[in-house]
């Protein structure tokens, strides 16, 4: 009984120790952190949206509006008076602003989803630090940054880690929950909450590149280019051979048009700049040719297949 009592006070001495995430900042209100603040003010978090004009939160608010109505239309198919209701409970949840110093005094939680830039990603987190209070937890949502370069230009290196949502954010279930060498138990803990409480399934990751998902994702559709620069098959059979043979739901090269040719080179890019001899993270000429061409795939109509 004695061991029972202790090992009860220490879960609830851990347990109070942990924050309790209920007012969450968002800074960018592009397609991640659009997404980032819908379900966190649909589980009940109040939510701010920062982003750099009031045009483009409009644009954010407006996106966000559109896909509560389509959860809802699924969800609620048979009680839309409760679909109503639920998509102006959450409405309520979110404002926005364009000045995150000014909003970050009462938050709990700051979710960096700007441009994926270290430098302009390290700015903001510095001048956020000076204004956020003490408590507050600050994350990114980055793919492919080192979090741990940029907890460095902030004080709270223990009050910092990833937080990797994938697209789109209200369908997939996936959070990485990135931990520095600097970042505490209790910070990764309240993360790793606040992930379950949005309705995500949380993984935990060190700060490595590409973290779990992108780590293996990025090198197997660089190996894809590679069979295909070197001739061994055709982009159409490796699609299908991934898609029969595997069980994938989209080919190497129909995914890589889906993500972007320009954010796929970025990435691999960055790494092989990290670790230049990691044969995994070798550049690609043939997929250095198209973005050159600006052939970048779905979003400007040709990548390595042709839309429309
Ligand atoms: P996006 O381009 O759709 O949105 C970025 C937004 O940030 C824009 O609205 C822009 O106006 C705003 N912004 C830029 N600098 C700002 C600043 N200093 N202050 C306030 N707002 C600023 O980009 P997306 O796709 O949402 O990506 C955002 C982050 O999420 C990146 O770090 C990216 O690597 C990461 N990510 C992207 C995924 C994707 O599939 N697109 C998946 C997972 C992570």
């Amino acid at each position: 009984r004695h061991f029972v009592r202790t090992a009860s006070s220490d879960a609830a001495t851990a347990a109070a120790k942990k924050l309790l995430i209920k007012h969450v900042t968002i800074i960018g209100g592009g397609l991640m952190g659009a997404g980032i603040a819908q379900v966190a003010a649909a589980s009940g978090h109040t939510v701010v949206l920062v982003d750099q004009s009031d045009e483009i939160l409009k644009k954010s608010a407006k996106g966000i509006e559109e896909s509560l109505k389509r959860v809802t239309k699924k969800n609620f198919l048979k009680m839309y008076f409760f679909g109503a209701e639920f998509i102006e409970k959450t409405l309520k949840n979110l404002t926005t602003s364009t000045d995150a110093a000014s909003v970050v005094h009462s938050t709990d939680l700051v979710i960096e989803a700007i441009v994926e830039n270290l430098e302009v990603k390290n700015e903001l987190f510095k001048r956020l630090d000076k204004f956020a209070p003490e408590h507050t937890i600050f994350a990114s949502n980055t793919s492919s940054l080192q979090i741990t370069t940029m907890a460095n230009a902030t004080t709270r290196q223990d009050r910092f880690g990833g937080l990797h949502f994938f697209n789109p954010v209200p369908m997939m279930k996936l959070v990485e929950v990135i931990k520095t060498p600097m970042t505490s138990q209790k910070t990764f803990e309240s993360l790793v909450d606040f992930s379950k409480a949005v309705g995500k399934s949380p993984v935990s990751c060190k700060d490595t590149p590409g973290f779990i998902v992108n780590r293996l994702l990025v090198p197997y559709m660089m190996e894809a280019v590679r069979l295909f620069e070197r001739g061994d098959a055709s982009k159409e059979d490796i699609d299908v051979a991934m898609k029969l043979g595997a069980g994938y739901p989209m080919g190497p090269f129909e995914l890589l048009d889906y993500v972007g040719l320009d954010t796929s080179k970025y990435i691999i890019d960055g790494w092989h700049s990290l670790e230049p001899n990691n044969p995994l993270f070798a550049p690609s000429p043939l997929l250095n040719k198209l973005v050159e061409e600006k052939k970048l795939g779905k979003k400007t109509g040709e990548g390595f297949y042709k839309y429309k």
